[in-house]
């Protein structure tokens, strides 16, 4: 029976992982694999209104209101979406999962870290990432890429963002062979050179 495969991309808005993830989609297509993109917040269905809430109400959102959204979007997501592809034997490349949980409501918003982990562990009922993929960047960088135009998440300024690129490298410290950090400054064609090359030693 053909394994399925599990690899997630994160790092700071404006990193480059979805661009990444798109060339490593095509990549495997063309190698003959069965892949599956996907994303958190929303990736269909009821995750795409948890979503349209995440980015883009306007009212005063609480931390912890929105630390629950991201993980009810997460179990619904582990539920509906990515278990049953994995189990099928398909390559699932999702954009963004629990160590964006860490890196954004612990260390961003400075909730207690263990704690996002502890609830992670219950939204993802056991399944875990075989591979996950820091885009690092600094933010100026990357804050630049974003552009003027800002939704909700993308507002909460350069300290913020500081914190949470210090949360993915420390996510990716405790969890060396799971979680692989990537210099997101060099060129797309360099980076996809890395990426396959960390995919392939995972396939
Ligand atoms: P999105 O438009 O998908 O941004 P990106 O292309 O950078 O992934 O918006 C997702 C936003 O939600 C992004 O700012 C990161 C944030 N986020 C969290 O804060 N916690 C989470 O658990 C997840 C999945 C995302």
């Amino acid at each position: 029976m053909k394994r399925g495969l599990f690899i997630t991309f994160e790092g700071a808005d404006g990193c480059g992982k979805t661009t990444q993830l798109k060339l490593l989609a095509e990549y495997l297509i063309q190698k003959g694999y069965e892949v599956l993109i996907t994303r958190e917040p929303g990736a269909k269905g009821l995750g795409e209104k948890i979503r349209e809430i995440l980015l883009n109400y306007d009212g005063e959102v609480s931390d912890r209101c929105e630390s629950f959204l991201f993980l009810a979007d997460r179990a619904q997501h582990i539920d509906m979406v990515i278990n049953p592809a994995v189990s099928r034997g398909c390559i699932v490349l999702c954009d963004r999962h629990t160590d964006s949980s860490v890196a954004y409501q612990g260390y961003g918003r400075q909730l207690p870290v263990d704690r996002i982990k502890m609830l992670n562990e219950l939204a993802v009922n056991g399944r875990h990432p075989d591979l996950t993929l820091v885009f690092d960047i600094d933010v100026e960088t990357s804050m630049a890429r974003v552009g003027q135009q800002k939704d909700r998440m993308e507002s909460a300024g350069n300290e913020f963002f500081n914190r949470v690129r210090q949360g993915y490298l420390e996510i990716a410290k405790e969890e060396p062979e799971r979680v692989k950090v990537i210099d997101a400054s060099k060129s797309i064609e360099e980076i996809h050179l890395v990426v396959t090359k960390l995919a392939e030693d995972v396939l």
